[in-house]
Protein backbone atom coordinates (compact mmCIF):
# COMPACT_ATOMS: atom_id res chain seq x y z
CA UNK A 1 0.00 0.00 0.00
CA UNK A 2 1.36 3.57 -1.02
CA UNK A 3 1.48 5.91 1.75
CA UNK A 4 2.82 9.04 0.67
CA UNK A 5 1.49 12.32 2.24
CA UNK A 6 -0.22 13.14 -0.77
CA UNK A 7 -0.77 12.03 -4.18
CA UNK A 8 -1.86 13.48 -7.79
CA UNK A 9 -3.93 10.06 -8.21
CA UNK A 10 -7.89 11.09 -7.70
CA UNK A 11 -8.58 7.14 -8.19
CA UNK A 12 -6.25 6.27 -5.21
CA UNK A 13 -8.69 6.20 -2.39
CA UNK A 14 -7.69 7.70 1.18
CA UNK A 15 -7.39 4.76 3.88
CA UNK A 16 -7.09 5.30 7.44
CA UNK A 17 -6.30 2.64 10.17
CA UNK A 18 -7.22 2.71 14.05
CA UNK A 19 -5.63 0.18 15.71
CA UNK A 20 -5.08 -0.58 19.96
CA UNK A 21 -1.72 -2.43 20.12
CA UNK A 22 0.40 -4.48 18.28
CA UNK A 23 -0.38 -3.58 14.86
CA UNK A 24 0.28 -6.77 12.80
CA UNK A 25 -2.60 -6.39 11.09
CA UNK A 26 -1.69 -2.93 10.11
CA UNK A 27 2.09 -3.48 9.21
CA UNK A 28 1.05 -6.23 6.19
CA UNK A 29 -1.32 -3.34 5.21
CA UNK A 30 1.02 -0.86 4.94
CA UNK A 31 3.89 -3.41 3.55
CA UNK A 32 1.16 -5.00 0.95
CA UNK A 33 1.75 -2.27 -1.51
CA UNK A 34 -1.96 -2.35 -2.64
CA UNK A 35 -2.08 -0.36 -5.70
CA UNK A 36 -5.42 2.47 -5.52
CA UNK A 37 -4.84 2.60 -1.47
CA UNK A 38 -3.09 5.66 -0.21
CA UNK A 39 -2.70 5.13 4.12
CA UNK A 40 -3.91 8.80 5.20
CA UNK A 41 -2.66 7.74 9.04
CA UNK A 42 -2.70 5.45 11.35
CA UNK A 43 -5.10 6.64 14.80
CA UNK A 44 -4.03 4.67 17.81
CA UNK A 45 -6.82 4.29 21.44
CA UNK A 46 -3.86 3.84 23.58
CA UNK A 47 -0.35 5.96 23.49
CA UNK A 48 3.19 4.27 23.43
CA UNK A 49 1.78 0.65 21.51
CA UNK A 50 4.20 -1.35 19.22
CA UNK A 51 2.11 -0.24 16.38
CA UNK A 52 2.41 3.26 16.97
CA UNK A 53 6.29 2.93 16.57
CA UNK A 54 5.91 0.45 13.13
CA UNK A 55 3.61 3.06 11.76
CA UNK A 56 6.30 5.59 12.16
CA UNK A 57 9.19 3.61 11.08
CA UNK A 58 6.49 3.58 7.13
CA UNK A 59 7.06 7.37 7.76
CA UNK A 60 3.07 7.29 8.33
CA UNK A 61 1.33 9.89 10.11
CA UNK A 62 0.33 8.60 13.16
CA UNK A 63 -2.35 10.24 16.23
CA UNK A 64 -3.25 9.18 19.60
CA UNK A 65 -6.63 9.28 20.42
CA UNK A 66 -7.14 7.94 24.18
CA UNK A 67 -10.09 6.75 25.53
CA UNK A 68 -8.78 7.06 29.11
CA UNK A 69 -9.02 10.74 28.13
CA UNK A 70 -12.98 10.75 27.65
CA UNK A 71 -15.42 9.81 30.15
CA UNK A 72 -17.64 7.85 28.06
CA UNK A 73 -18.19 6.51 24.64
CA UNK A 74 -19.71 9.11 23.37
CA UNK A 75 -16.93 11.74 23.85
CA UNK A 76 -14.07 9.39 22.74
CA UNK A 77 -16.32 8.16 19.41
CA UNK A 78 -16.70 12.45 18.85
CA UNK A 79 -12.94 13.13 19.24
CA UNK A 80 -11.96 9.86 17.30
CA UNK A 81 -14.10 10.46 14.23
CA UNK A 82 -13.17 14.54 14.23
CA UNK A 83 -9.12 13.26 13.84
CA UNK A 84 -10.34 10.37 11.46
CA UNK A 85 -12.29 13.30 9.39
CA UNK A 86 -8.87 15.01 9.05
CA UNK A 87 -8.37 12.96 6.50
CA UNK A 88 -11.26 12.64 4.62
CA UNK A 89 -11.48 8.62 4.07
CA UNK A 90 -12.89 6.56 2.15
CA UNK A 91 -12.29 3.41 3.97
CA UNK A 92 -11.74 3.26 7.76
CA UNK A 93 -9.67 -0.08 8.94
CA UNK A 94 -9.91 -1.58 12.31
CA UNK A 95 -7.07 -3.21 12.76
CA UNK A 96 -6.84 -4.79 16.49
CA UNK A 97 -9.03 -2.04 17.47
CA UNK A 98 -10.24 -3.02 20.94
CA UNK A 99 -13.03 -0.52 21.84
CA UNK A 100 -16.42 -0.72 21.15
CA UNK A 101 -17.93 1.39 18.88
CA UNK A 102 -21.15 4.13 19.32
CA UNK A 103 -24.35 3.60 16.76
CA UNK A 104 -23.66 7.08 15.96
CA UNK A 105 -19.99 6.45 14.57
CA UNK A 106 -20.82 3.12 13.01
CA UNK A 107 -23.44 5.03 11.31
CA UNK A 108 -21.24 8.08 9.94
CA UNK A 109 -19.07 5.33 8.73
CA UNK A 110 -21.77 3.05 6.84
CA UNK A 111 -20.35 1.47 4.23
CA UNK A 112 -16.72 2.06 4.94
CA UNK A 113 -15.70 0.80 8.11
CA UNK A 114 -14.13 -2.60 7.97
CA UNK A 115 -13.06 -4.60 10.90
CA UNK A 116 -11.14 -8.10 11.17
CA UNK A 117 -11.93 -10.37 13.69
CA UNK A 118 -10.03 -13.61 15.29
CA UNK A 119 -12.83 -16.61 14.35
CA UNK A 120 -15.13 -17.73 11.68
CA UNK A 121 -18.35 -15.18 12.96
CA UNK A 122 -20.94 -15.38 13.49
CA UNK A 123 -19.20 -17.82 16.29
CA UNK A 124 -17.13 -16.60 18.69
CA UNK A 125 -17.45 -12.62 18.58
CA UNK A 126 -15.84 -10.48 21.72
CA UNK A 127 -12.68 -11.77 23.16
CA UNK A 128 -10.71 -14.92 24.04
CA UNK A 129 -11.90 -16.53 20.79
CA UNK A 130 -9.48 -19.26 20.29
CA UNK A 131 -9.94 -20.19 23.70
CA UNK A 132 -13.39 -20.57 23.67
CA UNK A 133 -12.96 -22.52 20.55
CA UNK A 134 -10.47 -25.08 21.62
CA UNK A 135 -12.82 -25.48 24.62
CA UNK A 136 -16.09 -26.12 22.73
CA UNK A 137 -13.39 -28.58 20.54
CA UNK A 138 -14.52 -26.99 17.13
CA UNK A 139 -12.73 -28.62 14.76
CA UNK A 140 -12.43 -25.67 12.01
CA UNK A 141 -11.37 -22.21 13.11
CA UNK A 142 -10.97 -18.88 11.77
CA UNK A 143 -11.13 -15.30 11.07
CA UNK A 144 -12.98 -13.21 9.39
CA UNK A 145 -13.08 -9.65 7.67
CA UNK A 146 -17.14 -7.58 7.91
CA UNK A 147 -18.10 -4.05 7.64
CA UNK A 148 -19.08 -3.16 10.81
CA UNK A 149 -22.66 -2.66 11.96
CA UNK A 150 -23.79 -1.35 15.65
CA UNK A 151 -23.87 -4.96 16.37
CA UNK A 152 -20.70 -6.17 18.08
CA UNK A 153 -18.41 -8.69 15.61
CA UNK A 154 -21.42 -8.71 13.65
CA UNK A 155 -21.86 -7.34 10.11
CA UNK A 156 -21.99 -8.15 6.38
CA UNK A 157 -19.22 -10.70 5.85
CA UNK A 158 -16.87 -9.76 2.94
CA UNK A 159 -14.02 -12.69 3.33
CA UNK A 160 -13.16 -15.45 5.88
CA UNK A 161 -10.49 -18.16 6.14
CA UNK A 162 -10.35 -20.86 7.72
CA UNK A 163 -7.62 -23.48 9.48
CA UNK A 164 -7.99 -27.00 11.32
CA UNK A 165 -7.47 -27.01 14.83
CA UNK A 166 -4.85 -30.00 15.48
CA UNK A 167 -5.08 -31.84 18.41
CA UNK A 168 -2.28 -30.55 20.40
CA UNK A 169 -3.08 -27.17 19.41
CA UNK A 170 -2.88 -24.29 22.33
CA UNK A 171 -4.49 -20.74 22.18
CA UNK A 172 -0.97 -19.60 21.32
CA UNK A 173 -0.59 -22.26 18.35
CA UNK A 174 -4.21 -21.79 16.80
CA UNK A 175 -3.97 -18.05 17.38
CA UNK A 176 -0.42 -18.28 15.09
CA UNK A 177 -2.20 -20.03 12.52
CA UNK A 178 -5.16 -18.00 12.33
CA UNK A 179 -3.19 -14.51 12.37
CA UNK A 180 -1.48 -15.86 9.27
CA UNK A 181 -4.87 -16.05 7.61
CA UNK A 182 -5.62 -12.72 8.70
CA UNK A 183 -2.05 -11.29 7.21
CA UNK A 184 -3.68 -12.97 4.14
CA UNK A 185 -6.99 -11.99 3.85
CA UNK A 186 -7.11 -8.33 5.12
CA UNK A 187 -5.36 -6.91 2.53
CA UNK A 188 -7.10 -8.63 -0.42
CA UNK A 189 -10.13 -6.86 1.24
CA UNK A 190 -8.91 -3.49 1.69
CA UNK A 191 -7.77 -4.45 -1.96
CA UNK A 192 -10.58 -4.91 -3.03
CA UNK A 193 -12.56 -2.41 -1.42
CA UNK A 194 -10.05 0.57 -2.99
CA UNK A 195 -10.37 -1.19 -6.62
CA UNK A 196 -13.56 -0.16 -6.19
CA UNK A 197 -14.95 -4.60 -6.56
CA UNK A 198 -16.62 -3.93 -2.95
CA UNK A 199 -19.01 -2.35 -1.90
CA UNK A 200 -22.15 -2.58 0.26
CA UNK A 201 -25.41 -2.68 -0.62
CA UNK A 202 -28.44 -0.27 0.35
CA UNK A 203 -30.06 -3.95 1.60
CA UNK A 204 -27.29 -4.63 4.33
CA UNK A 205 -25.45 -7.11 1.62
CA UNK A 206 -21.82 -6.97 0.44
CA UNK A 207 -21.66 -6.83 -3.52
CA UNK A 208 -18.29 -7.99 -4.80
CA UNK A 209 -17.52 -8.38 -8.35
CA UNK A 210 -14.31 -9.72 -8.57
CA UNK A 211 -14.59 -13.59 -6.86
CA UNK A 212 -12.36 -16.73 -7.23
CA UNK A 213 -14.34 -19.48 -6.09
CA UNK A 214 -12.41 -23.09 -6.02
CA UNK A 215 -15.18 -24.40 -3.80
CA UNK A 216 -12.84 -27.58 -2.35
CA UNK A 217 -14.02 -28.06 0.90
CA UNK A 218 -11.79 -27.55 3.82
CA UNK A 219 -12.05 -30.87 6.20
CA UNK A 220 -11.01 -31.56 9.83
CA UNK A 221 -9.35 -33.70 10.98
CA UNK A 222 -8.82 -34.77 6.91
CA UNK A 223 -10.39 -38.03 5.29
CA UNK A 224 -8.21 -40.76 4.75
C1 LIG B 1 -6.02 -9.66 15.66
O1 LIG B 1 -6.03 -11.04 15.87
C2 LIG B 1 -7.41 -9.16 15.33
O2 LIG B 1 -8.16 -10.05 14.56
C3 LIG B 1 -8.02 -9.02 16.71
O3 LIG B 1 -6.99 -8.49 17.50
C4 LIG B 1 -5.73 -8.92 16.97
C5 LIG B 1 -4.90 -7.69 16.73
O4 LIG B 1 -3.60 -8.04 16.32
N1 LIG B 1 -9.17 -8.18 16.70
C6 LIG B 1 -10.23 -8.36 17.48
O5 LIG B 1 -10.30 -9.25 18.32
C7 LIG B 1 -11.37 -7.38 17.24
N2 LIG B 1 -12.59 -7.91 17.78
P1 LIG B 1 -2.69 -6.98 15.59
O6 LIG B 1 -2.72 -5.72 16.46
O7 LIG B 1 -1.35 -7.63 15.59
O8 LIG B 1 -3.24 -6.75 14.24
Amino acid sequence: MKHRPESGNTTEKSVVILISGRGSNMQVLLEAELPCCRIAAVISSKADVPGLDIAMQHGITTQVVAHRDHPDRESFDAALAATIDLYQPDLVVLAGFMRILTSNFVAHYQGRLINIHPSLLPSYGGLDTHERALRDGVKIHGCTVHFVTPDLDHGPIIIQAAVPVLMDDTPATLEERVLREEHRIYPQAVRWFCSGYLSLEANGRVLLNRMKQPGAALIAPGLE
